[in-house]
């Protein structure tokens, strides 16, 4: 068992944000400040990023387990609203297929169900390599830009040297670390038809990453699930167009708790 790190803002319905690769809680700034004025917000560094100790074997269903103990150690026994993006949708699902009862509502935002192909896989250990004999510099520059879309990368150049800059605050062997676990994740699609709780999926038109199109399946096979796809945002969403994936996101909370 670990010590995850985290920052939370408000009161009431715990909702947990999970953050993407290779990033940390601080992607969820905007949200704490917004969503906090109604919930009481949870953003955790998932092991290896931020300021979280690495885990000795990386593996996605471990560090659902470990979000299980984190909620324990908050002594948070009433369901959350548990979302994540992209590896966080990752982690999202692996926790629900472990611990069903604990969830009360589901956000899967850029992700997918299905475990890498092995050419991914075979793409992960390449990169793994690469970071140990360069570091993380060559790797974020080569990352950030397939991160956003390019509406964003026109309207917003900032982006590119803030998310950057969130990439060069992580360890390497917590970034490799978080690569191997992607590369190792169990497939979550037969978990899907078994969601039974109010689901979230929102996704970018401009993912170059993770397609749109992924999301629009994700939407057939979970019972009942809205989707939005943000015709004007890449990869990360909630960075890329704030207001609108805020303003989704409380609509369905306002909707659905
Ligand atoms: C992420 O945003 O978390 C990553 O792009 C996911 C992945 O590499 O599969």
């Amino acid at each position: 068992m670990m010590t995850l790190a985290y920052e939370s803002k408000g009161k009431g319905i715990p909702l947990l944000l999970i953050h993407a690769f290779p990033l940390s809680s601080e992607m969820w700034r905007q949200e704490r400040r917004v969503l906090g004025a109604a919930w009481r917000v949870i953003t955790p560094d998932l092991p290896g990023l931020g300021i979280s100790p690495c885990q000795i074997k990386p593996s996605i269903p471990k560090m659902a387990f470990e979000l299980n103990n984190f909620l324990d150690g908050l002594d948070i026994q009433e369901p959350v609203v548990l979302a994540g993006l992209s590896m966080g949708g990752y982690v999202a699902l692996e926790f629900i297929k472990q611990f069903p009862k604990r969830v009360r509502a589901l956000g899967l935002f850029s992700t997918r169900a299905e475990a890498d192909s092995p050419e991914a896989r075979e793409k992960r250990l390449k990169i793994v390599q690469n970071i140990q004999q360069e570091g993380l510099e060559p790797f974020a520059a080569a990352t950030v830009p397939r991160l956003i879309g390019k509406t964003s990368q026109a309207a917003n150049p900032h982006l590119i040297k803030d998310i950057t800059a969130l990439i060069l605050k992580n360890k390497s062997d917590g970034v490799t670390g978080a690569l191997l676990a992607m590369a190792g994740r169990n497939d979550s699609t037969d978990v899907l038809a078994n969601i039974k709780c109010p689901t979230l999926i929102v996704a970018g038109r401009e993912d170059e990453i993770i397609p749109f199109a992924v999301a629009e399946i994700l939407q057939k096979k979970i019972p009942g699930a809205e989707l939005h796809i943000l015709s004007k945002a890449g990869h990360l969403v909630n960075l890329e167009q704030p207001e609108e994936f805020q303003t989704i996101l409380k609509d369905f909370l306002k909707a659905n708790l």
